[in-house]
């Protein structure tokens, strides 16, 4: 791979062109020649640690090959890929130019050496298609530089051997370095490579030796562990400040983040935003470290069963507010307020925000004046302003509530533009005032309160003794202390607010999985510990909490490790470590630790730094505590890291931390509504802002009323509650939200599992590739670390109980359906199915190396992979079973649906013609019966006529036949068998070939008639029960004879033609009963219902007899 294609996986603003072929060329003509490429013995990942390091590669024996090969090769493998040629102009180097036109000659060449070198040796290839070369790949090599990852592999276990191992990696670039499961991170003060998406695969879920150590491997174990065992893991990553903590934490992130693929693409996202919005807010430049973090921070990830990432949460600790007030030289500020001020700088905001143009406020500028220049030169700030925008953007706060937080931290930097001033009068000395309104009238605009309010609650404050409020006024100092505190206040509470905000927007969802299914990673990153040239309360605090971790650490490194052994009859030499735990003792007891003193101290009005230190003198009587002479308000203590001198000037009120309840109760009033909240929201015991929402009720009771009166209105669904409720500034110290902290913070480590990251500091002045011995083996000593190898070497870091391990892995040695007993026999049996060696086995427990455990998780993962894939094939096969079975059920449903379905449509069809049928042969009866009845009539007035009669009735039934052979030879025969089957065949053929077009258009030829049809005056459509009833009904109208008609019967059909005449727009006028007169052929009403014109004659021929037309009325009417 070409440098610059390395540098681009880690650097975001290098890149690479078509070049990098030109390089891997280059690579391939080395391999052409010496056949191999460079390095090719040497571990992937170490050979990306290589590449940009070493010069460019060349030919083992370049003096064996032409000038022209070794110059082509070089020039492909200039490092600067700018400066390297492109294809184009290697064309016209001379190497190239000499084989134009000996194609063929060379191809010759080629096959020749081929052959050769086939005789000579074989060719083997590799499972990746590799010709295995001259050179085989050295197992061996391997081996050893999996031995040098771990220090518990160095056979000679001093200092020397250990540091100077250290430093041979450290020089080779190789900063993480194991100590049995523990992992030791040299801050490397570069950019490395090793942590893109392809280093993010090598540490996926393989064994710890296969690759060199790296902080993935760790967040992989840890990973690892919580998805095999379902349980909480923990990460403690400790070290000085500048030791590299907070690196590492976003690099664990950044893995656990790919680790833990959930398919929710923005949640991902958003959880690898989140360390860079609260560092803004919580890390600072300090004479140490640039990046230096002011707050312990536990990041827990939270995942559902199966490994997939559904949400974070953060818990912080202790944020060293002081430093919003006041930086040490050389320090400075929160990040946040630099990158807000450059950023409205360079939006042309910062009048809107009421911050000084030309002048930075005072807590973020400095004597010099660097601030302002940086901000207005220089583009980072600027930059950092647009990230943090686009953090709070994708984690989902919202466009009000960023713009409040920049109001609140604008309020913050004009607050400290606030001076004071004394006012001496005849009676009153100590009274203070604001000479100049301009930053307290901007303070108070951003802020959206008043600046009389302000004012007067920072230049006095209420005392309320018996009933009675007295308005006492503060001194010039006073009035400075208190804006202070506010701004310190704001500060605390506003970051307090943003970490509770993203815990919301980060919380699981609650239908992928349940808070209590899931499962935790928790990474512990807290500030460093410190040793500045002068040290104050902060420092203390921060030290006592490293000491805890220490402490931790040492609990489960060696302390339980021990004792377990005795406790187990295990035979092991035990080891010795220095065991802080008088040390801790010394600060966290009560009544007589020195918080315990502290917070004592703090209580007296009239205690002052002086009594504080003769106090702790008086009592702290041990080793670790000394007070050096000579030093005013001084005291030393021995830490786990090194001796460090505490100045005790300001740590009383420090810890006191007051916050005047004026100030609670006008910010309580403001307009903003995050203020607002920000204030009447509790605190716990830790310092923090709860988390929880009041209620209304609370809020408005507790507002005093000459705070809402007269005053613009105050939201009262936020939350407002009385000041002594929320500042707790009589009983609260910081001194007890530390050690809250420390409760909270070690009650959630205890909950998971292990695993810690020491980091170390290579030098003090931060350079690459510098390595003090000094320093090292001083933070080695401190930390333990030499004791930590020779205990991993001999000790057993795992222990556990038979029955867990039993329940853990018996699927190695038993059936799935067995149930082993948890007893020592099932233990061995797991043991040496699994090929283990020295372990051991104590009363109740297995004892295990480190590597032991790995060894059987990978091995419990296979077979549970093997597990997975057949019950995989098996539910597949299950899953389509039961598919086909349910899809042949619908199928034949469909079946039984469609044939009951045709079952009822015929029953109902069937009997609906046999219905019409029955009607049909009444009526053709009926005028069969009248045409008998006439020609009876006629007989008896004509005997002559008979013949004619006789010779007329068959030549009708002579038409008939005639017509039914024409259109359906075979009803032919049933029509002139009985009259009654005429419409019995007629309604058949209907019901047979309903779609046939000749039936059908015969069917529907006739027009409606009024009474029968229920479509009056729509044309019948073919095949419809509608044109059926009218094809039955039309021979009965046409073929009768017209005659009187007198009976009722008569009455109705009669009214029922005329309302249809009168419907269908005849000009006939509807008759009356009675004054019916006979239709005769050329009536209007047979010529509208005449079919004639619109069916051709000849396809009517069939059906003349039942439908007139205009050329056979006459006959109707003679007939
Ligand atoms: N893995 C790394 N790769 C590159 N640079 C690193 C790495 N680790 C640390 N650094 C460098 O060291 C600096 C200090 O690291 P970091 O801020 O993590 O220290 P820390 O231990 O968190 O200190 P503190 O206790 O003061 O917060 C970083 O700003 C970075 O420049
Ligand atoms: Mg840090």
């Amino acid at each position: 791979m070409a440098p610059e294609v390395i540098a681009c996986e880690q650097q975001y603003d290098s890149s690479y062109d078509a070049r990098c072929d030109v390089w891997s060329l280059g690579i391939t003509a080395i391999e052409l020649g010496d056949g191999d490429p460079p390095l090719f013995d040497m571990h992937p990942v170490k050979t990306l640690f290589k590449i940009p390091r070493n010069p460019p590669p060349t030919l083992l024996y370049p003096e064996k090959w032409c000038e022209e090969f070794n110059h082509f090769i070089s020039q492909c493998l200039i490092k600067d890929f700018e400066k390297r040629p492109s294809v184009t102009h290697l064309l016209d180097h001379p190497f190239i130019k000499v084989a134009h036109g000996k194609v063929l000659f060379l191809q010759q060449q080629l096959a020749k050496v081929l052959q050769d070198q086939k005789h000579l040796n074989p060719v083997v290839k590799t499972r990746h298609e590799r010709m295995h070369t001259r050179r085989p790949y050295r197992v061996e090599d391997a081996e050893k530089y999996c031995l040098e990852d771990d220090l518990v592999n160095l056979e000679v276990l001093d200092e020397d051997t250990i540091i100077h191992q250290l430093q041979k990696r450290y020089v080779d670039l190789l900063i993480y370095t194991y100590v049995g499961d523990i992992l030791i991170a040299l801050n490397p003060f570069q950019n490395l490579s090793i942590y893109s998406p392809q280093f993010s695969r090598l540490y996926h879920g393989v064994k710890r030796v296969s690759n060199p150590p790296h902080i993935f491997a760790s967040a992989d174990a840890a990973y690892q562990c919580m998805v095999t065992f379902s349980k909480d893991q923990c990460i403690v990553i400790s070290g000085e400040s500048g030791s590299g903590k907070t690196e590492s934490a976003h690099l664990i992130v950044q893995h656990l983040t790919f680790l833990g693929k959930a398919n929710n693409q923005t949640l991902r996202e958003k959880i690898l935003q989140v360390n860079s919005l609260v560092e803004a807010f919580g890390n600072a430049c300090t004479a140490i470290n640039d990046n230096s973090s002011r707050f312990g921070k536990y990041l827990e990830m939270m995942f559902t069963p199966t490994g997939a990432v559904m949400g974070a949460r953060i818990s912080e600790y202790l944020l060293e507010k002081s430093r919003v007030i006041k930086q040490a030289e050389g320090e400075k500020n929160f990040h946040i307020f630099y990158y807000i001020y450059a950023g409205l700088y360079h939006q042309k905001k910062l009048s809107e925000f009421r911050l000084p143009e030309e002048k930075p406020p005072r807590y973020i500028a400095d004597e010099t004046g660097r601030v302002m220049h940086d901000i207005t030169s220089k583009e980072s700030y600027r930059r950092q302003f647009e990230a943090i925008q686009h953090c709070f953007r994708i984690i989902g706060f919202t466009h009000k509530e960023v713009h409040s937080v920049y109001r609140i931290l604008a309020g913050i930097l004009n607050i400290g533009n606030i001076e004071f001033a004394a006012i001496s009068s005849q009676h009153q000395t100590d009274k203070s005032e604001v000479p100049n309104a301009e930053a307290l009238e901007n303070a108070a605009c951003v802020l959206c309160i008043s600046p009389q309010e302000l004012q007067e609650a920072l230049t006095s404050y209420c005392v309320v003794t018996r009933g009675e409020t007295i308005i006492r006024t503060n001194t010039v100092d006073r009035a400075a202390d208190v804006r202070d505190a506010m701004s310190k206040a704001l500060y605390g509470r506003l970051f307090s607010w943003i970490v509770n905000r993203i815990n919301t927007l980060l919380q699981p969802d609650k239908n992928i999985c349940s808070a209590e299914d899931g499962l935790n990673v928790g990474i512990l990153d807290i500030f460093g510990f410190e040793n500045f040239q002068r040290n104050s309360f902060e420092q203390l605090c921060i030290n006592i909490a490293n000491e805890q971790i220490q402490y931790y650490f040492n609990q489960h490194v060696f302390a339980l490790e021990q004792m377990e052994y005795k406790n187990e009859g295990i035979d092991a030499t035990p080891v010795e470590y220095e065991d802080n735990r008088p040390l801790l003792d010394m600060f966290l007891q009560k009544p007589l630790g020195l918080l315990a003193l502290l917070d004592e101290e703090s209580r007296f009005p009239r205690a002052t730094d002086q009594t504080l230190v003769d106090k702790f003198e008086d009592n702290l009587r041990c080793k670790y505590f000394w007070r050096p002479k000579g030093v005013e308000l001084c005291f030393g203590i021995h830490h786990y890291a090194g001796k460090v001198l505490y100045d005790a000037s300001g740590v009383l009120e420090k810890n006191r931390d007051t916050l005047p309840a004026d100030v609670v109760v006008v910010l309580r009033t403001s307009k903003n509504k995050l203020l607002q909240q920000l204030f009447s929201i509790p605190l716990t015991k830790t310092g923090n802002l709860a988390q929880t929402r009041a209620r209304i009720t609370a809020a408005s009771r507790s507002l005093p009323p000459h705070f809402s009166a007269g005053r613009a209105k105050v939201d009262t669904l936020e939350v407002i509650r009385h000041p002594e409720e929320t500042t707790n500034m009589k009983r609260q110290t910081m001194a007890s939200y530390f050690r809250y902290s420390l409760m909270d913070l070690l009650s959630k480590m205890v909950v998971g599992q292990p695993h810690f990251v020491r980091c170390i500091k290579p030098n003090d002045d931060r350079e690459a590739l510098k390595f003090s011995r000094e320093r090292v083996l001083a933070q080695l000593r401190s930390t333990g670390i030499l004791e930590t190898v020779s205990i991993r070497q001999q000790g057993y870091s795992h222990r556990i109980l038979f029955e867990e391990f039993v329940k853990r892995y018996y699927y190695l040695a038993f059936r799935a359906h067995q149930t082993p007993l948890a007893s020592k026999e099932s233990c061995v049996a797991i043991l040496e199915k699994s090929r283990l060696d020295d372990w051991v086995l104590g009363k109740t427990k297995v004892f295990l190396k480190y590597y032991h455990v790995e060894q059987l998780n990978l091995l419990l993962r296979e077979v549970i992979g093997r597990v997975v894939v057949l019950q995989a094939y098996t539910k597949g096969w299950l899953g389509a079973r039961r598919y086909r079975r349910v899809r042949e059920k619908r199928e034949k449903g469909a079946v039984v649906i469609q044939s009951a379905w045709r079952g009822y449509d015929a029953r109902r069809k069937f009997k609906k013609i046999s219905n019409r049928r029955s009607e049909s042969a009444v009526h053709i009866r009926a005028v069969l019966r009248g045409s008998v009845d006439h020609k009876s009539s006629q007989q008896a007035e004509s005997n002559s006529g008979h013949a004619q009669t006789s010779s007329n009735s068959l030549a009708i039934t002579e038409k008939i036949r005639y017509s039914q052979a024409q259109s359906s030879p075979k009803g032919c025969g049933v029509f002139t068998g009985h009259p009654n089957k005429v419409a019995e065949h007629l309604a058949s053929e209907h019901s047979v070939s309903g779609t046939d077009s000749l039936s059908s258009r015969t069917c529907h030829a006739a027009p409606d008639h009024p009474g029968l049809s229920p479509s009056r005056g729509a044309p019948a459509k073919p095949g419809s029960e509608n044109g059926l009833a009218q094809k039955q009904r039309t021979p009965h109208r046409r073929c009768q004879q017209p005659k009187m008609l007198s009976s009722p019967e008569d009455t109705m059909y009669y009214n029922q033609l005329n309302g249809t005449l009168e419907y269908q727009g005849s000009k006939r006028k509807p008759r009356k009963l009675g004054q019916i007169k006979v239709l005769d052929g050329e009536d209007e009403y047979y010529k509208s219902l005449s079919p004639v014109d619109s069916i051709p004659e000849e396809d009517n021929s069939a059906h003349s007899f039942f439908f007139s037309s205009s050329s056979k009325g006459a006959s109707f009417a003679h007939h």
